[in-house]
């Protein structure tokens, strides 16, 4: 399916309504603010981000290469090493701020609670280490079980995930893989214990078309099937359409619009929004590319971040910083147009 058909799916799907009036949030992200005190300057990586995911919901996160999406996941996850650091906000899973958990405690939640499926599988894995190995320091850190018991788990983790020769792979090395096989390797030890909640961070960047589309059918069903949610990044709006229920666009470290997939990619209000769609290739239409780079995350441009990209860009811009504007539907954006073109101070 084209990432064009797959909108126009999106627009028959119901939306969903986007207050919590039943207590199925799983994970709230409230004013996240992570930065980096390098030689160059502080880098301003993420600027009070607010996101949210409800249970059995896929929520994507998308923008521009350096708009702060690894860096916002890794601050949720406690992976942010120095010269990061965390300096603001809350980000609460089933109520507990993880921000506030120490290394030991974060270490048990994640694989425990949270799978995490990050972009480069072979940075993941150890290159020294049997594959069975680590399934089994998988299991020692959270699970304790005899070696019989991990390597029949493994097992069917790994045919889960599609491998057929199991026992092969768990005997075998990391650098003994395809790129593809090794994803999916990874994917079998975030979903080994039964986490409610997967975060994928760009799982099938550097794979070939035809195995991107099998690992990101292969992660969506493994996590509806069960009943999961997951938070998947990535910087292709055609893999939101596809694979999302709500999404959150990024740009220089903030949320600049959010809503239902069905919304935000049929009424886009954001101008990178809109520009982000018309970049998506099109069957018998020109590419449309998105010309600049997003700003300097040192020197951080006062105003909207976008506004030297802009095609819209007028006086406020460049001094005063929208704030985000909710319309009926939910559906959330930072710009000082209005819908009908009004200016919006
Ligand atoms: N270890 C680091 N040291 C300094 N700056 C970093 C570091 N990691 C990320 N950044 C900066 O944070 C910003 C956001 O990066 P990132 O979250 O990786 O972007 P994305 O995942 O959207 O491509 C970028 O400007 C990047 O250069
Ligand atoms: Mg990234």
């Amino acid at each position: 399916m084209s990432a064009l058909s797959a909108i126009r799916r999106s627009r028959n799907r119901p939306a969903r309504p986007d207050t919590d009036t039943s207590g199925h949030r799983l994970l709230e992200v409230s004013g996240l603010t992570t930065r980096f005190d390098t030689p160059d300057g502080l880098v301003q990586a993420v600027n009070g981000v607010d996101l949210h995911v409800d249970r059995a919901e896929i929520v994507g996160v998308v923008g521009e290469s350096g708009c702060g999406k690894s860096v916002t996941i890794r601050s949720i996850l406690g992976l942010v090493r120095p010269p990061g650091r965390v300096v603001g906000g809350t980000a609460h899973f089933n109520g507990v701020d993880l921000l506030t958990l120490r290394g030991a405690e974060l270490r048990r939640l994640r694989g425990k609670d949270i799978g995490f499926i990050a972009q480069n599988p072979f940075s993941a894995l150890n290159p020294v280490m049997r594959i069975h190995r680590q399934f089994r320091n998988i299991m020692a850190a959270h699970d304790p079980a005899s070696a019989g018991e991990v390597r029949d788990r493994a097992r069917a983790a790994l045919a889960d995930v599609g491998i057929a020769g199991p026992g092969r792979v768990l005997d075998g090395y990391a650098h003994q893989l395809s790129g593809g096989m090794a994803q999916r390797v990874v994917i079998a030890m975030a979903m080994l214990l039964n986490p409610a909640f997967v975060i994928a961070d760009e799982p099938t960047t550097g794979l070939d078309l035809t195995v991107q589309r099998q690992i990101l059918d292969l992660i969506r069903g493994l996590v509806r099937e069960h009943g999961r949610s997951m938070l998947l990044v990535t910087h292709d709006l055609g893999v939101v359409a596809q694979y999302c229920d709500r999404v959150v666009v990024m740009y220089a470290g903030k949320v600049i619009e959010h809503g239902s997939v069905r919304d935000v990619l049929t009424a886009p209000r954001h101008p990178y929004t809109q520009a982000l769609i018309r970049a998506i290739p099109r069957p018998g239409r020109p590419l449309v590319h998105l010309t600049g780079r997003p700003p300097d995350l040192v020197d951080y441009p006062d105003g909207c971040p976008f506004r030297a990209r802009c095609p819209h860009a007028f006086e406020p811009c460049g001094h005063t910083v929208p704030e985000p504007v909710t319309v009926a539907s939910g559906q959330t954006y930072r710009c000082h147009l209005r819908e009908d073109g009004e200016v919006g101070l």
